[in-house]
């Protein structure tokens, strides 16, 4: 028997067992829009102090101002060198020059990419899959000083933004490569009334996270409907 055989097993930790976020400052690049609206709504109505941002200050502060909840507005630049958590939510199409413009400033942040590169024609949604396997491998490539993680990607901005939704009754996929990363994106989505964040893997399975959209969207026209997703058995 060797030594490392006889030491004795630290118990294993409890999955479930979430580090406290409460004191972390969230910025959201592309918070003008329903999605980095709708969250930084979500969050800061829990209690998050957040931080909207945009390619023009001017309009992150007055979509800041009807927020309320304390949000601020500043533009991407700003937001992301006073956030301690960065979430990512602009277009597909934008993503890659925004997180190469702001790769000073996002360095030593959690990144949280929650970008589904979807393309649209006549039969309806359909997924990309970028060349560097995901949106959130992109953000990974581009971002070396970052600490990146994908989250956030199944949300009906519908249901964040209504104020008379109490709760957002669906679970969050959250991937990434480092364990305590994973955990605050965790207990930043379980702060959220009805919202829970689950492990989903490291950020070379983000694409089929990401192109799942393309499916709820179908889901949504058929049941006019704001679809969520539940995991079951965890
Ligand atoms: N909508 C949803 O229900 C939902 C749900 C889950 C995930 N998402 C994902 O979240 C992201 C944002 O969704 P959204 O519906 O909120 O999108 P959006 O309204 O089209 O865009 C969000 C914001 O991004 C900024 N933006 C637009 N084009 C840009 C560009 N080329 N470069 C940099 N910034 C740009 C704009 O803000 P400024 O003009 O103020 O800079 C805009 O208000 C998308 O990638 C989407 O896949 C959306």
């Amino acid at each position: 028997m060797t030594s490392t055989d006889s030491a004795p097993k630290a118990p294993a930790k409890d999955p479930w067992d979430l580090p406290d976020v409460s004191g972390l400052v969230v910025g959201v690049l592309g918070g003008t829009g329903p999605q980095g609206k709708g969250l930084a709504y979500r969050l800061a109505r829990a209690g998050q102090k957040v931080i909207i941002g945009s390619r023009a200050a001017e309009r992150a502060r007055a979509a800041a101002e009807g927020i309320g909840q304390g949000v601020e507005g500043a533009g991407n630049a700003e937001t992301a060198r006073r956030s301690d958590v960065v979430i990512v939510a602009v277009p597909w199409e934008g993503h890659g020059p925004l997180l190469q413009s702001l790769r000073e400033e996002l360095a030593g942040k959690l990144v949280v990419d929650c970008v589904n590169p979807l393309g649209f024609d006549k039969k309806g949604a359909y997924a990309i899959r970028p060349e560097e396997g995901s949106a959130a491998e992109q953000a990974a490539a581009l971002l070396p000083d970052s600490r990146v993680a994908a989250a956030f990607h199944h949300l009906s901005a519908v249901l964040l933004e209504d104020p008379e939704v109490a709760q957002i009754d669906t679970d969050v996929m959250v991937l990434g490569e480092e364990r305590a990363d994973v955990e605050i994106v965790q207990a930043l989505a379980g702060r959220i009334p009805g919202m829970r964040g689950v492990f989903a893997g490291r950020l070379r399975n983000a694409h089929q996270v990401e192109a799942l959209v393309a499916n709820l969207i179908s889901i949504n026209r058929r049941y006019k409907a704001h679809a969520g997703i539940r995991i079951t058995d965890v």
